[in-house]
């Protein structure tokens, strides 16, 4: 019997992925695999080093856009340095909290004396709730203590979404002040860029000489990372020029390695919803148009039903009129009036269209721009979309 026969086939994968995994949200690759961050990676593990030895780490802050391998390089590099130290005899611990997840001071510490205590395998009670943030922090110097751990380090990952700076600050001071004996440090990570002079005026100057950060990725440099994944597609399906073209599209953008795996999995998926046996760049541009009209629909997502109205008649006039882009309030109004009658609803008002197309302006849907008229017209306000009107006609259809 085959596949169709016993109805099996309609499980089977396509002919395109090997081992998906490897282009999913959330998959770590083995520092062997990380590409283009040498010197990041280095620049890490100068921070780490000391505390490989039993010294006093670095307490570094590490900036950078999103997708730039922040979360990633410091993850690694952390598991590293915990092998390094066991060949220096030396009790290194580290508690990665990603504070986007653990957003209050409590939560944090509470998260940070958990991960010390399965690390330890400590059967520590570390009660879930009335107790407050200081007594979590004291938990985790006492299990310090307990197990004779020489070097400590929290990675707080999004630093930027703590309530507070109390955590980061009681780390930086907690040997000083005698709570604990062991060596403790701090990596914060943060994609925000004005965290970094909120955080210096609020700790002192501790923490400016360690400052690192963390550059968008080149073409080159997103290319080579996604040549270290083709693994994930079964061997020669992927058409020469794709990854060089998802590379250079993803550089000239943001230099974001997250989209960039991102639409090189998107450009595979469709490739296996067509029951293609190859993916091509036309793929890739399906892929990146699809996450344009996605990125589009949540953009509109919490808009009224007449905002949609409104932003579709803009699009199918836009589409209409080839040679035309912008158009007054006053035309946009008729055809939008049509529009919403043939769907049997009642339009609003030309004044409160007016108004509802200058927030889309404000919200950088659209672009309006006063516009002289003749003599005896004055000036009136001219709208057009910033995006290409196929795309948002796709994006408002139900
Ligand atoms: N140098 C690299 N080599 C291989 N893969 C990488 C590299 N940099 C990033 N990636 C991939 O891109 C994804 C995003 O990287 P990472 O999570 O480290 O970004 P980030 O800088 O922390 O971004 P954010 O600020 O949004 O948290 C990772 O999961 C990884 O798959
Ligand atoms: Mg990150």
């Amino acid at each position: 019997m085959d596949d169709s026969e016993d109805g099996s086939s309609i499980f089977a994968g396509g002919d395109i992925f090997e081992q998906r995994e490897l282009l999913r949200v959330g998959h770590v690759p083995d520092i062997d695999r990380i590409v283009g961050r040498d010197e990041e990676i280095s620049a890490v593990g100068r921070a780490l080093g000391p505390g490989t030895r039993g010294s006093p780490p670095e307490t570094t802050i590490i900036y950078g856009k999103t997708g730039t391998g922040k979360s990633l390089v410091t993850r690694c590099v952390s598991r590293q340095a915990q092998k390094e130290a066991d060949s220096h005899d030396t009790d290194f611990r580290f508690s990665y909290v990603d504070c986007s997840d653990y957003q209050s001071d409590a939560k944090a510490s509470r998260e940070m004396a958990r991960r010390l205590s399965d690390t330890l395998d400590a059967e520590k009670n570390i009660p879930r709730v009335g107790i407050g943030a200081a007594d979590y922090r004291d938990i985790t110097w006492e299990l310090l203590d307990e197990h004779d751990v020489d070097v400590f380090v929290a990675i707080l990952d999004e630093v930027d979404k703590l309530d507070d700076d109390d955590l980061l600050r009681s780390l930086t001071r907690a040997k000083e002040s005698g709570k604990a004996d062991a060596h403790i440090g701090a990596i914060c990570v943060s994609n925000k860029i004005e965290y970094r002079n909120r955080l210096n005026e609020r700790l002192d100057s501790s923490l400016q000489d360690n400052e690192l950060v963390f550059d968008p990725y080149d073409a080159n440099q997103i290319r080579a990372i996604l040549e270290n994944r083709t693994d994930a597609f079964v061997d020669g399906v992927l058409q020469e020029g794709v990854i060089p073209k998802v590379a250079a599209l993803a550089a000239q953008e943001h230099g974001d390695a997250r989209k960039a795996v991102d639409t090189l999995y998107e450009a595979g998926r469709i490739a296996e919803k067509e029951e293609a046996n190859i993916v091509t760049e036309d793929h890739v541009d399906d892929a990146v148009q699809r996450a344009e009209i996605n990125r589009f629909k949540q953009l509109v997502s919490g808009t009224t039903p007449h905002v949609k109205h409104i932003l579709r008649t803009l699009a199918l006039l836009t589409a209409d009129n080839p040679g035309q882009q912008s158009f007054s309030t006053h035309e946009i109004y008729e055809a939008y009036t049509q529009l919403v009658a043939a769907e049997e609803g009642t339009p609003l008002s030309e004044d409160r269209v007016y108004r509802l197309l200058k927030e889309q302006s404000f919200l950088g849907v659209t672009e309006s721009e006063h516009t002289g008229g003749g003599h005896s017209e004055g000036s009136f306000l001219e709208h057009r979309l910033v995006r290409d009107p196929e795309l948002v006609i796709e994006a408002l259809e139900k």
